[in-house]
This record gives structure tokens, sequence and C-alpha cells, in this order.
């Protein structure tokens, strides 16, 4: 069998043959897929009730090997990765996969040489530069736990993570170039290295050559040890449950979540999803936009396609420097094939000038995707007609930290895609909508919370350090489910539609109202930009609507009226508040949190804003509204 669905036959025969028998289906795939030291004794070996999860025991196997040796062994000129620069004048840089392999072999050697162990964690706050690819793979070479944390968050968020995981070495730059600032990396990890007393050692990568305090004690040059390192450094061989990153992410409470991956399931699953979403070819140029300090970056920019042996991008600088066309001119440069990127992107890049987009040549392109959010339909067309001139398959693949790979999506090409909907799971995923008895729903077309039933190999762990919280936030609500945190609808045909997170249903007059769905509709006004919708205490109705928008030339009049006319009267936004600008994560994502505090008048219980993307917003926001 293929593990790679062709044809929608093959998609329906994969999903059969994963349910009637998931332990065999993950089995084979795995074994015919992979390099490994050992094979397993068990396939699977978890118990959803607990929360404990365990794929593969008994094996053995080094990730790395699987993302490069076998590669530069067989196709060792291949290109592996494309690091692209902020500045178009600077050269981009490809690495074959045996140049990858060598890199990364003396960033091993180099850890290894400041006393590196397995099981150690390390954590990364670097710009997109490719030293940071070259030490994530490393510490996944020696068995050292990565902890990438997103260059742009704060000292605070800094010190906060590297103490959780009690990390005993830093990797960072002097700065990160992004458009026409740069970021003083060094500088942020100082200040959150005073609140860190486990971290023994700094790396740091000279990229913008910038002025920096140098504590000789503990922070050493990148460049002083990388080159005398020596290229020949065999892989550690892992367990396949041993740990290979932490990555956190946020929860419904202030402190995130420190969400542990593991070796073996984590790498067929992100080498299964990626082959069957993008459908990638031998020879294609796979770029996806994300920062490798997210999730996706790790699995989608990493460890999925170069475990499969693709041609990845990298990004270092923003989509808007030198001017909103950055993207495409990347594609026309590198004849990118298959485009990987967020609503939040498109939408903004929706609102330019077209010329931007039609002075490149963007007749490489074959697939595109999206991620991260629900793409309204307007976007979704937009970037149908003007980035893949109605040529291209477009995947909205929904997924999570949690679920370390895409769970739902169309298969690009090979089933069909839906605007607004992620629609079917993937063979070897099993969906569930519970209702508020917190029962499954049989029923075909329903509404619910999305769970999933059945273990797969690439969903988290634990929490770092925490497994009861683990326990209690994803497998208390639904005993034998996972919970997702999402709602989602499902229609007659079994595709879903992501309604957005659970918590941001709000109950109108005893009526569920989905805000995903509000913004949606309001989104499809062609004078607004960007909106948010988010509920509030309301005395008579329970809750209200409050629409938040970035639009032009309309009025609160004609925002009501057309909702009402959508959706029905009962979806009627309350208030409709005209912004600047809405508060977003460094991720992109609206803070809706923040903005139904503001709408409930809580603006002296926001929070901490500081690692917002704009926290200037917000003060705009609360004076408008006052
Ligand atoms: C949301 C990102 C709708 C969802 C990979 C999920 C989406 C959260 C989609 C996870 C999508 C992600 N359609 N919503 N295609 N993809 N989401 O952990 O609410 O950063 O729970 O992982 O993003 O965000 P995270």
């Amino acid at each position: 069998m293929n593990y790679i669905a062709q044809t929608q036959s093959d998609f329906e025969n994969l999903s059969q043959a994963a349910v009637n028998n998931p332990d065999a289906f993950w089995s084979r795939y795995a074994e015919e897929n992979f390099n490994w030291h050992k094979k397993w004794s068990t396939v699977s070996n978890c118990d959803l009730t607990q929360g404990k999860i365990s794929w593969f025991e008994g094996a053995q196997l080094n990730i790395t090997e699987n993302c490069l040796d076998r590669h530069a062994a067989n196709q060792p000129n291949k290109t592996a990765l494309i690091w692209e620069p902020n500045e178009s004048k600077e050269p981009a840089i490809e690495y074959s996969y045996q140049e990858l392999l060598d890199q990364v072999s003396k960033t091993a050697n180099m850890l290894k040489e400041m006393g590196v162990q397995k099981g150690d964690r390390i954590c990364m706050y670097l710009p997109m530069v490719p030293e940071l690819a070259f030490s994530v793979l490393a510490c996944a070479r020696i068995g050292a736990i990565h902890s990438v944390v997103f260059a742009g968050f704060s000292a605070q968020s800094l010190a906060d993570r590297i103490n959780d995981a009690s990390c005993k070495w830093v990797i960072t730059a002097d700065g990160g170039f992004r458009g026409n600032k740069i970021t003083p990396l060094k500088k942020i990890a100082d200040e959150a290295l005073a609140q860190c007393d486990c971290v023994e050692k700094v790396l740091v990568v000279q990229r913008t050559q910038s002025d920096i305090e140098w504590n000789a004690s503990r922070d050493i040059w990148w460049h002083d040890q990388f080159e005398k390192q020596t290229t020949d450094c065999p892989a550690e061989i892992m367990d396949a449950e041993d740990k290979l990153f932490i990555l956190y992410t946020s929860g419904s409470t202030g402190k995130p979540k420190g969400m542990v991956h593991s070796s073996a399931g984590y790498m067929v699953y992100t080498t299964y999803s990626f082959l069957n979403v993008f459908q990638c070819r031998r020879d294609d140029v796979y770029w996806c936009t994300a920062d490798i300090g997210w999730i996706t970056g790790h699995s989608y920019i990493l460890y999925g396609p170069l475990s499969a042996g693709a041609t990845t991008l990298m990004f270092e600088g923003t989509p808007s420097y030198p001017d909103m066309g950055k993207f495409w001119e990347i594609v026309e440069k590198h004849k990118v094939n298959i485009f990987y990127t967020a609503p939040t992107a498109i939408r903004s890049l929706a609102t330019c000038d077209l010329a931007l987009v039609n002075q490149y040549d963007l007749s490489s392109l074959r697939v595109l995707g999206t991620v991260g959010e629900p793409i309204n339909e307007e976007a979704w067309r937009w970037y149908d007609e003007h980035i893949g001139k109605g040529n291209c398959p477009i995947v909205d693949t929904w997924w999570q930290t949690e679920t370390g790979g895409i769970m739902i999506s169309n298969l690009a090409g090979v089933t069909p895609a839906i605007p607004t909907m992620a629609t079917l799971p993937l063979p070897g995923v099993q969906l569930a909508l519970m209702d508020t008895h917190n029962t499954e729903i049989n029923e075909m077309e329903a509404e619910g919370a999305l769970c999933i039933k059945a273990a797969w190999p690439g969903m988290a762990r634990t929490i770092y350090g925490n497994h009861q919280r683990f326990v209690e936030t994803y497998y208390s609500t639904y005993p034998g489910y996972y919970f997702t945190g999402d709602g989602a609808r499902r229609d007659a045909q079994g595709n879903y539609r992501i309604t957005g997170r659970m918590d941001d249903v709000v109950i109108v007059s005893g009526h569920n109202l989905g805000t995903a769905e509000i913004e949606d509709c309001i989104d499809e006004l062609p004078q607004v930009i960007e909106a948010a919708v988010v509920g509030y205490p309301h005395a008579i109705k329970g809750n209200a609507i409050c629409a938040y928008l970035c639009a032009e030339d309309l009025t609160e009049k004609e925002v009501k009226q057309f909702v009402s006319d959508r959706l029905g009267p009962i979806s009627k936004p309350e208030q409709v508040v005209f912004v600047t600008a809405l508060p977003k994560t460094r991720s992109g994502k609206i803070m809706r949190r923040i903005l139904r505090k503001i709408a409930a008048g809580e603006t002296d219980a926001l929070g901490d804003i500081s690692t917002l993307l704009n926290p200037d917003c917000v003060k705009d926001i609360i004076q408008i509204m006052a």
C-alpha cells in the first residue's frame, strides 16, 4: 500500500485501513518509510483517559538520520534548505543535503564540546538564520531537547520559558534583521538571563554586527567555536519516546504550556502529513512562511519536509519589506511550487495594490496552503484568484501545537477544497463532535466541541513538568477523548468547518453564536480590512456581540444591517467599533481576549500586553470606546 494518497479512492482506502486496524496502519507506514536502529515491540500503548501516550515503544532511531543522512547518501547534491535573507541584495544560501548534514554535525560537535549532553534543555532565541535550523537539528542529533522561543518575545517571556525548562544553554544572536528594523536579541536575552540561574553558557551568532554587552565568563561567539569543528558526528541513538523538543503555547490561564513532543511518533506523523497534504514532488521547492519559533516552523519548515527529502525554503524577513510584494518576489526568484502561509498575511496582502502581485511571475506555484486560523471566504477567493490564478488547490490545514501535525485538511489536488472549510480528517485521524451533555454526536450534520477519539503518533506527550495540567486541560472534559478547545461544524458529507475556539462561542439570548462566523460575514463587506468579534456581558440578553473593525467608508448602521440580513437579526452586533488596528500576537493572531475585556469594560484587567505585536493600539481602542 502506498501511504500517500494520489486519488480520491486511495484516500478512502487509506482512511478505511486506518480505522480497521490503526496499529497495523501506522506500523507498516513507519516500517516502510524510515530508518530505524531497532524496531518497536509495541506499536501504540495509549490510554487517553489518563493522558498516557506512547508510540513505537522499544524502537531506536535518530530523527536527524532520517532528515539528513539518508538523503545525503541517496541524493547528496539535492538542495535541502534554501535560506533567503531579509535584504535581497544579500545572496541567498542553498545547502545540499550533504552540506546541511555537515553544518548540523559541526554544530552538534560544538554543543558537545560545550558540555551539552543527552536530555539537557537548550533554549534558542534566534532570528530566522541558518544557524537556527542547524541548532534545532544539532540538538536532535545529540539527544538534547530544544526549546525554541520566538524572537519577538519579551525578556520576561523568554526568562519564564528558560526557567520553566531549566535550560542550561541559550543560543541567541547579536541582533536580528526584520524589515528595516534590528531586534536587539542579545540585549533582551541579557535582561532575561538576569533572572535565570540555570543558564551556564550563551552561544552568540553574529548577524547584525550590533554593539552588545559581553559577559566573558558566560558568552561565547558561535563563529569562534564553529569553524574548528569536524563534520563527523555520529547520531545519538534515541528511544522512540525520548523527548525531542519543548514548545510553549499559550493557554486559557496566563502561564504558557511547554508542550512536549517525542522522537519517533512526531517524525512519522510530520512526514506522513506533509506528503499527503501538500503532495510534494521530487523537484519541488516548498516554502512555509512561518517562523521556526512556532510549531508550523518546527513541523513544516524543518522536520516534515527534510524527513521527506524535500527542498525547504526559510525566509529571514517580513512580507512587508521593502514592500508588500516581497513574498511574490521570493516565489519568482526561487520558483516556489508549494506556498504555505497564514490567513492574516493573505488578508493584509489582499488590501494592497494588485500591481505588487502582478509584476512577478508566479507560474511556478502549484499548491497553496493556509494555517493558524479560519480563512474567510473573501481572503480565500483572493488567494485563489490572484496568487493561484485559479490553478492551484488551496489546502486549509487545521491543527495545533499539541497535535504535532496537520489533522484536518483537503489533500492538494486529491480531495476537494471547500472555501472556509478545513474539510476532512487525514486518514488515521478519528474526530468526534461532542454535545453540551459531553456525549458524542452521532448525526453527521452537527455542531459541537471538536475532539479526537483515537491516538495518533504526532500527539503531544505531556506539558513539561506538569502532567496533571496536561490531563486536566486536554483529557478530562470528555473522558477518553482529546479535547482540542475548538468548536466545529460538520456537514452532511462529513466536512469540518472550524467555528473558532470554544471560548469564542457567545450565547446571546439563549442562542449560540460563533464569533468566527460573524467575523466572516463582516469580512465580506468590501470596505472591511479586518474584523474581530467578541461577546461581552449584557444585562438583558446575557451576552451581546461587539464587532471591532478596521474599515473605510462604512457606518455602524450598515454593518448591523448587513449582518442582520446575512445571518439573521440574532447575530446583529450590539456594538460596532471602528479602530485603526486590532491587537495581535507576534504570530499575527488577533488577541480577542483583550478585545473581550475592553468590551466588558474591564480595561484595568487586561493582563500583560507587552508581548503583543502592536500594544499601542490597545490604548487607542479604549479611548475610542470611552
Ligand atoms: C486555530 C497552529 C481554523 C485553532 C498550527 C487551533 C485554525 C489553533 C486552523 C492552534 C485552520 C489552526 N482553521 N482554525 N486551518 N489552524 N487554527 O497551536 O483555533 O498555534 O486550535 O497551531 O489555531 O494554534 P497553534
